[in-house]
């Protein structure tokens, strides 16, 4: 059995905006994985791989689907990026602690971590680099237009400072951050709230570049509050990023209920994380501080909840 995973990410600050070629921070989840296995399979005629991604409810071979099938359109990119050819039928398990449509990067884990498994069946090596821009072209499916974000945080592992379109700059946090993740209880279509904001940018593009602009500004002074490890300033502008985030249209009345409720028990900063209308709010807490803002989301119905130290 051949293993490779990849991690989630969180979009600490910049989401929507970067679309708008605005700045953007992330960081990789390193403890909330998806894992990609390769072992050998049998019951098809010609070579070919099966797909089994339990939580997806997925279960079927490559050549049955065609490219519009993210986890076959993946496979297809490495083996043509590459030049692979499969000899043997192989099953691809896929097992993933990320839930899907919730704003962590499950797409863009899922990809990478199939990029790496199948790499490493043909003992090639993959770097960081083109993992990234194979991943990008199967987020096109997910996302539509992408910014690049996901692909990149992911594909790299380490905090990223991003401007689409520009060499991605990484960056170190010497100050841990404590953050706690809570689910809405919704799902959401990244593709769709993209859509939807950019009707609303088409209708109204002042209003709407304005508020592009002032996330910028926010990501701009959170690059700095994160190199000096100002974490009271980090929380004060994660909220400020999230009133942005509500003027863009993209909260909902469950996120804003955990914002608050996270903020109340004592959170230094909170905000929804991802394109919004659903999925993960994210608060920065210090550690005294994180059993009272789990219990305050808990009593907000949020589910998924965990703690995660972000540094790097
Ligand atoms: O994949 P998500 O749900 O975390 O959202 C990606 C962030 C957006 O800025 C909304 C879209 C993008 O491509 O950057």
């Amino acid at each position: 059995m051949i293993e490779a995973s990849a991690p989630g990410k969180v979009i600490l600050f910049g989401e929507h905006a970067v679309v708008y070629n605005q700045p953007a921070i992330a960081v990789p989840l390193s403890d909330v994985r998806t894992y990609a296995r390769l072992i050998s399979a049998t019951g098809s005629d010609t070579p070919s791989i099966r797909i089994h991604a339990k939580d997806l409810g997925q279960d079927y071979w490559l050549h049955e689907r065609d490219d519009r099938d993210p986890l076959a359109l993946a496979l297809r990119l490495t083996l043509d990026f590459f030049k692979l050819k499969i000899t043997e039928s192989l099953k691809l398990e896929i097992e993933s602690q990320l839930p899907i449509a919730s704003g962590l990067g499950s797409g863009a884990a899922t990809t990478i971590a199939i990029i790496r498994v199948l790499t490493k069946y043909f003992n090639m090596s993959v770097n960081d680099q083109q993992a990234s821009d194979i991943a990008f072209e199967v987020e096109k499916l997910h996302h539509g237009t992408p910014s690049g974000i996901d692909n990149s945080v992911i594909a790299f592992e380490r905090p990223l400072y991003y401007v689409r379109e520009e060499t991605p700059r990484f960056f170190s946090i010497p100050n841990p951050l404590t953050l706690i993740l809570g689910h809405c209880g919704i799902a959401s279509s990244t593709s769709d709230v993209v859509t939807g904001v950019r009707s609303r940018w088409q209708l109204n593009r002042e209003t709407y570049d304005d508020l592009f602009l002032a996330i910028g500004n926010v990501v701009e002074q959170s690059f700095e509050a994160l190199s000096h490890g100002n974490h009271q300033e980090i929380g004060q502008l994660m909220n400020e990023n999230h009133a942005l985030l509500q003027r863009l249209e993209v909260s909902n009345t469950e996120l804003d209920r955990l914002v608050t409720a996270a903020r109340t028990a004592g959170a230094l900063g909170a905000k929804l994380s991802g394109a919004g209308a659903g999925g993960f709010m994210i608060a920065l807490v210090t550690p005294d501080q994180e059993s009272a803002v789990k219990q305050a989301l808990t009593a907000s119905d949020a589910q998924h909840i965990f703690s995660t130290q972000v540094s790097g």
